[in-house]
């Protein structure tokens, strides 16, 4: 294993989310890194992380993406910063549009600002599906963060800035898995919004090894699209039912909303011309821009053309895989009704 992270000062923005919890997690497990600065606005999120991990070498910072003086700071000393911070629900950012402009677009270009002025060795921006010919405001802002991500490699002498790009994970808040399993300890009710829908289904513990690799991998501009899998809906429907249902329990088909797809994509069909390296985890999506490093390191690498890259057209897991998924993750556990999260749609 790389020792990448070995005795250096890391600055995760939305620390003490879903996916910046795994991401110290994994950092703790696999490096011996010398400190772990968690950078959010919570307070109670923040002493619930500290309780949890119980590690000295967490260091956790009250702070807004927004305030670029607390951020300037707040990077004295780091080495590397990966930037979650984000107001990811899609009607929040549709409703209140400001608001997802001033933390996924103006926190980014604050989050790479205070990267160059601290001489940050590596930044790693992560982004989403949704980013990707958007359709709806938190896709939008999440694609001007990608691209202010890259262009910084154009002002930066000592930064390397990079994106990594996923689907939703299993079970992130407003997924479906979440949503069945409530729903089958509620209403019975199954709510699918149209049978011919898939969806990437891979584990948040697999996306954050992804994370990291792409973190060592990268020498700037590269956007790492996660390879995953997918299922149909309808199979997920069919092994949560099974497995935790029982002979009242219903689907009812409710319409496709707005924002959704019917299909998740990864890559664009434009993106997915003439600039892809197939990396065996990732789709490298290389920068338009041109950025000297990016193009001495993949100057001697076969560059192909994969069309649009989607839940459809990736590898699509039979009923059975999905059911092993689904166990080995704990979603077919028994549903203790106390322990049902709320679910929000994203
Ligand atoms: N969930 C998924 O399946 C998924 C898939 C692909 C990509 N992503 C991306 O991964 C990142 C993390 O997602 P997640 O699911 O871990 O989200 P999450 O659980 O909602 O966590 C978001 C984090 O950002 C912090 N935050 C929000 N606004 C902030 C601000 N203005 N300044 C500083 N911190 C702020 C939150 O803490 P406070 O509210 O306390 O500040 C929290 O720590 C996001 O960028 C998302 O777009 C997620």
């Amino acid at each position: 294993m790389s020792k990448m992270f070995d005795n250096a000062t890391i600055l995760i923005t939305g620390g003490t989310g879903s996916w910046g919890q795994e991401l110290t997690r994994q950092l703790l497990a696999k490096y011996a890194p010398r400190e772990i600065r968690i950078y959010s606005r919570g307070e109670m999120k923040q002493v619930d992380m500290r309780l949890k991990f119980n590690n000295p070498k967490l260091k956790f910072i009250i702070g807004d993406v927004r305030d670029k003086q607390r951020l300037l700071t707040s990077c004295r000393g780091v080495d590397y910063v990966f930037h979650m911070a984000a107001l990811k629900h899609v009607p929040v950012c549709e409703e209140n549009p400001e608001e997802a402009i001033l933390t996924n677009i103006i926190g980014t270009e604050n989050v790479v600002f205070a990267c160059i002025e601290n001489n940050v060795k590596k930044m790693i921006d992560v982004s989403t599906d949704k980013a990707v010919d958007p359709l709806n405001l938190y896709g939008v802002t999440k694609a001007c963060g990608e691209k202010i991500t890259i262009a910084a490699n154009q002002k930066a002498t000592n930064t390397v800035f990079s994106c990594v790009r996923g689907g939703n994970v299993m079970g992130s808040r407003g997924s479906i898995i979440p949503l069945f399993r409530k729903q089958l300890a509620t209403t019975n009710v199954l709510t699918v919004t149209d049978e011919r829908m898939t969806r990437f289904i891979f584990s948040l513990q697999d996306a954050i090894g992804l994370v990291l690799k792409s973190a060592e991998d990268s020498v700037g501009g590269e956007i790492f699209v996660m390879k995953m899998p997918s299922s149909t809906v309808m199979d997920i429907v069919t092994c949560m039912k099974e497995e935790l249902g029982n002979s009242k329990t219903r689907t009812d088909m409710i319409g496709i909303r707005y924002g959704e797809k019917l299909d998740e994509v990864l890559v664009s069909k434009h993106e997915g011309m003439d600039r892809i390296v197939d990396d065996g985890d990732f789709y490298i999506i290389l920068p338009f821009l041109d950025i000297e490093k990016s193009r001495k390191h993949y100057a001697s690498k076969k560059v192909i053309s994969i069309g649009e890259f989607n839940s459809r057209n990736t590898k699509v897991l039979n009923k059975e895989e999905v059911r092993k998924l689904l166990k080995k993750n704990g979603f077919l556990d028994p549903i203790v009704k106390e322990k049902v999260p709320e679910v929000y749609f994203n």
